[in-house]
């Protein structure tokens, strides 16, 4: 059994994209709508929240692997978890940086996420580790988390929060847009037409998806 988390409807993109790596591997996915949006709680809120999960999905339904779908609770407390459960792996998610840096021609890559994600050591050292010599924009769009738990992922409402978000960094000549949190990819749609082709738009559901893959089969088999 794999078990994913998330603070609500987010990591639903990589339980997706899991689900076309591994068909018809079981699963259990944990929305905790309860304690949504993780984003702007403390490290030992999401710590404590997060252990809550880890032990239900270990000791409930026997998980094996724990992917944890959602950026902000990889940055705050995927240390603490893998301390904790030692015998168990967690696979996180972590902004792509790295392709973005790769693909840009402006030299400007601007990055989506919470202000839980951009408060973590992982995606301090990512930055400096893959984006040296490019310039990384962030920007905090905690509220589209709020939006995409509403499924408003489309209309005026949704639009203004985007445009809001986007314009500027597309301003200050960003060629990539970094999709930061979970809950972004199911406004990906709305971002690709604001951006009308002046950015791509990356997030890291696929390559989360075959990590996933890569350690499952290296798994011996449950006894
Ligand atoms: N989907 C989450 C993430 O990837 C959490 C968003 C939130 O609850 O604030 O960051």
């Amino acid at each position: 059994m794999t078990g994913f988390f998330d603070s609500g409807f987010g990591g639903l993109c990589i339980l997706e994209a899991f689900m076309r790596e591994c068909p018809g591997e079981p699963f259990v996915y944990i929305a905790d709508n309860a304690n949504c949006p993780y984003g702007n709680k403390s490290r030992a809120e999401i710590e404590t929240i997060a252990g809550q999960i880890a032990e239900e999905l270990i000791d409930r339904h026997q998980c094996r692997l724990i992917v944890v779908a959602c950026n902000t609770a990889t940055a705050q407390a995927i240390d603490f978890l893998r301390n904790k459960y030692p015998q168990v792996p967690f696979v996180g998610l972590e902004p792509a940086i790295k392709p973005a840096a790769q693909a840009t021609k402006t030299g400007v890559v601007g990055v989506l996420a919470t202000r839980g994600t951009f408060g973590g050591r992982l995606y301090r050292e990512t930055s400096r580790k893959f984006a040296a010599g490019v310039t990384v924009l962030q920007r905090m769009a905690d509220d589209w988390v709020e939006l995409v738990e509403r499924g408003v992922v489309d209309g005026p409402e949704a639009e203004a929060a985007v445009r809001t978000a986007v314009e500027p960094l597309l301003a200050a000549g960003a060629d990539q847009l970094v999709l930061g949190c979970t809950h972004f990819p199911h406004l990906r749609p709305l971002i690709e037409r604001v951006a009308n082709g002046r950015a791509a738009v990356i997030d890291s559901c696929q390559a989360v998806a075959r990590q996933a893959r890569r350690l499952l089969e290296c798994q011996p088999p449950k006894i």
